[in-house]
């Protein structure tokens, strides 16, 4: 932990309420920056408002909603006179087999996951290039960008998206000096996967194709997004970052053979 590491840096945060985002958020006040938390649950920024200060602006929006994401952004800006750093996170899914998905679920998840990151970048890089000191930013995807996820297609889908979208952003804003990169975070111990994490039989299924055989922690997800976002990253752009303890060297588990 380097308490200065990005002093006088501001960080926007998206899913910044809960899990990877939270101890993103966190760690980045504990080494020196400003953030913003943009997240829809405005009651669990209101608290991390309350335990941070000053330091810390909660930003209630929806990824999916572009003008709350220029709002959020805006606000950011007025508050703290720039934006530096942008790690967008919030994401969630909804799932089902493609013969039953219905339309709305695709579409939800698909515009969370990808629509979402898009949006946000937008206006994270405008106001980047707008401070003219460049900055970087760190989308999360999933293992799943590249390794399917049965009954997961709107979110493998998406989320292989975003490491597309992270190239090709990486492209259009190296000549402002914007660093874009992605990581792909294997089983992580967070709200999301709390369902699969409390039935024994899914756990085990998920841990016996993991080599490090344990979910990580956030943390161990924070601190890679924190070091691509960091000075030691500075030559480091368009790269894909995989932190999944060897999963990706194994398979996915196909939870149908457990019926229901
Ligand atoms: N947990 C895992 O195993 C895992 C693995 C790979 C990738 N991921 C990805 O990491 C990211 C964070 O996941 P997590 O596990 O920390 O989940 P989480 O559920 O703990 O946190 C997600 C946060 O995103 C917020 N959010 C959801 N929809 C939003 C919206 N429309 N606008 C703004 N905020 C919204 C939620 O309110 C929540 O605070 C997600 O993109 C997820 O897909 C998670």
């Amino acid at each position: 932990m380097d308490e200065d590491r990005f002093a006088g840096k501001t960080a926007v945060v998206t899913g910044a309420a809960s899990g990877i985002g939270e101890a993103i958020a966190a760690r980045l006040l504990a080494e020196g920056a400003n953030v913003v938390g943009l997240d829809v649950a405005k009651d669990a920024l209101e608290r991390m408002a309350e335990e941070f200060g000053e330091s810390f602006l909660p930003a209630p929006a929806d990824v999916t909603v572009e003008a709350e994401v220029a709002a959020a952004l805006d606000a950011a800006a007025t508050r703290f006179g720039g934006v530096d750093l942008a790690f967008n996170v919030a994401g969630a899914s909804r799932v089902g087999a493609i013969v039953d998905l219905e339309e709305a679920d695709w579409d939800f998840t698909v515009d969370l996951v990808q629509k979402g990151v898009f949006l946000c970048t937008k206006h994270e890089a405008r106001h980047i290039r707008a401070s003219g000191r460049g900055g970087a930013i760190v989308n999360v995807s999933s293992l799943n960008a590249v390794v399917p996820m049965p009954a997961g297609s709107p979110y493998s889908t998406g989320k292989a998206g975003v490491v597309m979208f992270s190239k090709t952003a990486a492209v259009e804003l190296a000549p402002d000096g914007i660093r874009v990169n992605v990581v792909l975070p294997g089983l992580v111990d967070t709200p999301l996967v709390a369902p699969v994490m409390a039935y024994e039989p899914a756990k085990e299924m998920f841990l016996e194709r993991i080599p490090a055989a344990r979910a990580a922690t956030p943390e161990e997800i924070a601190g890679p997004c924190l070091y691509l976002a960091s000075e030691d990253a500075s030559y480091i752009t368009g790269a894909s970052l995989v932190v999944d303890g060897g999963w990706d060297l194994t398979t996915y588990p196909d939870l149908r053979r457990l019926g229901g």
